[in-house]
């Protein structure tokens, strides 16, 4: 083979299809999945790769430093994906133990183990390289600023000199002061930390990217998109928090796939890219194309799940609006996104629709519990 590549959460959402695009474009690179299979890891997420002979699936745990280290040297490891985590901010305010658990020493676990293996080598760490999967909340909440007179969302220009509908006149950047507000992004916060620490410290080279909101197919519908197009087909109320003012910049999750790829092969060392399609939207207004769209290929009349829209309590410490300047890895590595987002959406839609039993497998489980105190006795 001619790379071993370690995937972390490959069985998640983000993961799954990073592992499709690896195992489909490189049959002579090794995948290796390890995934603990939370309530988010979910193997039926992989069902068209799992016989490829360039795919092996691992159940472990990131946080058991013995397993990870035995793994990496039992499959010759080159290279480490890492997307392992929890990633639910709602989950985060009520159980902060387990994401710093995971994030931070799960993450910290994996590079010890990766360090310990690598400089064991006679090569140590040449053509070896530790990616670590990050996010924009890592860098704090934007405000909601625009010119006098002009209504949001207006033009403005990023650093490419590309002018961009916006919600404000700033961005993150990969040089924006780390101010993480909730227990999720200050334990992603503190990984990257631990990541960048292990570069400066044992020369160990890592690449960290920072990636806006994902969307598509596959997502865990525990967030926004694929919960709201569940319930909106179950007319089950849409629980928006605070005035649904909240703004986030949306990419297709295959774009990002892609950019990881592109960054794994041609990103530089100790380099953070931040990754995200400039596309921002206030969560009411994605939610009025959510319910358009869903009511459209449902037949049913325009309008008609409007009803379902209930403004529920604020989510603790709800970060205002994010927004990626992805202008250094348009420019440096040339990556776009590819989808339009009326278009991605549309997808995204349709995939939930013709998949209800993926989504229902998932429901008629413990989710189903965890639903009902998180969003129905809000
Ligand atoms: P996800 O919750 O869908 O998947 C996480 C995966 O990690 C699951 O398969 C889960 O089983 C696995 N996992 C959790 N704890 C583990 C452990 N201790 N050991 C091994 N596996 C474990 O998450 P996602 O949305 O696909 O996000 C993936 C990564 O990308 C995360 O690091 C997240 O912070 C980052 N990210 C996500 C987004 C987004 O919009 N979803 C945006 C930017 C960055
Ligand atoms: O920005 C990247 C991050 O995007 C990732 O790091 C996280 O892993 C990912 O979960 C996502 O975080 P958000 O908190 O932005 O995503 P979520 O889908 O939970 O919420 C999107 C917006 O919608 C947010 O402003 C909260 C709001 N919301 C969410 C839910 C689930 C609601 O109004 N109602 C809801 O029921």
């Amino acid at each position: 083979m001619k790379r071993n590549i370690m995937v972390t959460g490959g069985a998640g959402f983000i993961g799954s299809h990073l592992v499709r695009l690896l195992v489909n474009k490189y049959p002579d690179y090794r995948i290796i999945n390890v995934d603990k299979l939370t309530y988010a890891g979910n193997l039926a997420n992989l069902k068209d790769i799992e016989d490829r002979p360039n795919y092996i699936f691992f159940k472990g745990d990131i946080c058991d430093y013995d397993s990870m280290y035995n793994l990496m040297v039992e499959y010759v490891i080159d290279g480490i994906i890492h997307l392992a985590a929890e990633s639910h901010v709602d989950r985060s305010i009520k159980d902060p133990f387990t994401f710093a658990r995971t994030n931070v020493m799960g993450t910290l676990s994996l590079l010890q183990a990766a360090r310990v293996y690598w400089e064991s080598l006679p090569e140590k760490y040449e053509g070896k390289r530790f990616y670590h999967i990050s996010t924009d909340e890592v860098y704090g909440a934007l405000e909601l600023s625009h010119p006098e007179g002009v209504e949001p969302p207006f033009k403005t220009v990023a650093s490419s000199g590309e002018h961009h509908l916006a919600y404000g006149t700033d961005f993150f950047y990969e040089t924006t002061k780390y101010n993480p507000h909730s227990p999720y992004s200050a334990s992603k916060a503190s990984s990257d930390h631990f990541v960048r620490a292990y570069h400066d410290t044992y020369g160990m080279p890592t690449i960290v990217t920072n990636c806006s909101n994902n969307y598509g197919p596959y997502q865990f519908p525990e967030k926004l998109i694929p919960l709201f197009i569940n319930n909106i087909r179950q007319r089950k109320p849409l629980p928006v928090y605070g005035k649904g003012e909240n703004v986030r910049d949306w990419l297709y999750v295959v774009d990002h796939a892609c950019a990881i790829d592109m960054i794994f092969h041609n990103g530089k060392i100790a380099e953070t890219y931040n990754i995200g399609g400039f596309n921002e939207w206030k969560n009411i207004d994605i939610i009025k194309v959510l319910i358009k769209t869903v009511d459209r290929l449902l037949g049913n009349p325009e309008g008609y799940s409007l009803d379902l829209i209930t403004y529920v309590t604020d989510r603790a410490g709800h970060d205002l609006r994010y927004a990626i300047d992805s202008t250094k890895l348009q420019k440096e590595l040339g990556w776009e996104p590819s989808l339009q987002f009326e278009e991605g959406i549309e997808k995204t839609v349709r995939w939930y629709l013709d998949n209800q039993e993926w989504i229902d497998n998932i429901i008629s489980g413990d989710y189903e519990k965890y639903y009902k105190d998180m969003y129905e006795n809000r």
